[in-house]
């Protein structure tokens, strides 16, 4: 199969973009506008693949986009803005990237008549206090981020309906793992409890976030690549759910770091309480998670632990400012 994977350098998308070679054989060009957290590092042990191409653009460029996707199968769509701080403390590329640039890409997808895969998430229902969220909970975003997800949901939605383009969508739920940058929960956490620095908690702690490792999601893409039903949304959900403070506490053990590092901070605007996903969907197409969260979390830390190569450069680079920005201290001041 020869796909089109635009986000392919960000965190999710480089997990999927090696499966797809390495497991499946599929020849991928991956377009990536190469944003503060997409990385070409990321993708760096998949250059020398057969049919692996790499295009230097954004989603909303549709000259790149028209030549990058001649003689693609499909589409998977994982390019985007994705930290909810930073869409509170600046928008502005989360409108263009995931309303302009989705329709950008539909357009080339229906031009071409290729299927076509979004790449979206559980926030776009918002905050769930008991029960999981299916495929037909209402979509009710709370930030900047998730409301422009959820459009670029319906966009896709309608292209199915109203021109009949084989899209699909796939939500997921809070992915951690290798790769991931480190303004997120986990990968922040990590590198501060190796670094001896406080580890920020937001409001009370007592969030609920669901977790699924990033391979099982990446599998679960490609699944519903290749079976789902065109027109149709599959929640693919992680395995366990666990509130913030736990998930800070288990990886100061992994780390064997201290608690005194626990810092509680301002809590986020609008801050969602509790996100859970049903999964029973994608479940009846073949799909299950593989990894549960204890291992999964061990092989992450352990990687972010052994691959100081790859995450110092952020550590030195505009991730300092952000930081500062976002925490209102310096990255190692203790
Ligand atoms: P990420 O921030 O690590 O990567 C995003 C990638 O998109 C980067 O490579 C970036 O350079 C690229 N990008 C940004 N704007 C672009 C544009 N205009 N044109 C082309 N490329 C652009 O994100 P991620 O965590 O890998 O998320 C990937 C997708 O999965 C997103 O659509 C996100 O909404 C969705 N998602 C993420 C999670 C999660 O927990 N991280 C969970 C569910 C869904
Ligand atoms: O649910 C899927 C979503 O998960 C994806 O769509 C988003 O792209 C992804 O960023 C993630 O969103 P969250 O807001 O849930 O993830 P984040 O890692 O930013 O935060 C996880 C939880 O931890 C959340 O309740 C906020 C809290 N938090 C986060 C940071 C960065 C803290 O307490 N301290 C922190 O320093």
């Amino acid at each position: 199969m020869k796909l089109l994977v635009c986000g392919g350098a960000g965190f999710i998308g480089s997990n999927f973009v090696r499966q797809r070679i390495t497991d499946h054989g599929d020849a991928v060009t991956v377009l990536d506008k190469l944003t503060y957290a997409g990385r070409e590092e990321n993708l760096a042990d998949l250059r020398d693949a057969d049919g692996f191409a790499f295009v230097h653009a954004g989603i909303e460029d549709a000259g790149a986009v028209a030549e990058a996707i001649a003689g693609a199968d499909a589409v998977v769509n994982f390019a985007a803005e994705t930290h909810v701080d930073r869409s509170i403390a600046e928008p502005d590329a989360f409108i263009t990237t995931h309303a302009f640039g989705t329709f950008v890409l539909l357009e080339a997808a229906r031009e071409h008549g290729v299927r076509y895969v979004q790449v979206s998430t559980d926030e776009v229902y918002g905050s769930i206090e008991e029960g999981s969220f299916t495929e037909s909970s209402p979509l009710q975003p709370s930030s900047p981020y998730s409301a422009t997800k959820a459009g670029a949901d319906l966009l896709v939605a309608s292209y199915h309906h109203t021109y009949g383009l084989e899209s699909l969508i796939c939500r997921g739920s809070n992915n951690y793992g290798p790769y991931q940058y480190p303004e997120k929960l986990i990968p922040l956490i990590v590198l501060n409890a190796l670094h001896g620095d406080p580890l920020p908690v937001y409001g009370d702690g007592q969030q609920v976030r669901n977790w699924i490792y990033v391979e099982d999601f990446a599998r679960g893409i490609g699944h519903v690549l290749a079976h789902g039903a065109p027109g149709e949304t599959y929640n693919v959900g992680g395995p366990d759910e666990a509130v913030n403070l736990d998930v800070v506490r288990r990886i100061i053990d992994l780390v064997g770091a201290s608690e005194d590092l626990i810092s509680y901070v301002t809590d986020r605007p609008g801050h969602d309480r509790r996100y859970s996903l049903g999964s029973e969907k994608v479940r009846a197409l073949g799909w299950e998670a593989q990894v549960r969260f204890d291992e999964g979390l061990e092989r992450t830390v352990a990687w972010y632990r052994d691959n100081g190569a790859w995450w110092e450069p952020i550590r030195s680079g505009e991730y300092r400012a952000y930081y500062e920005r976002q925490y209102g201290r310096a990255l190692g001041d203790g």
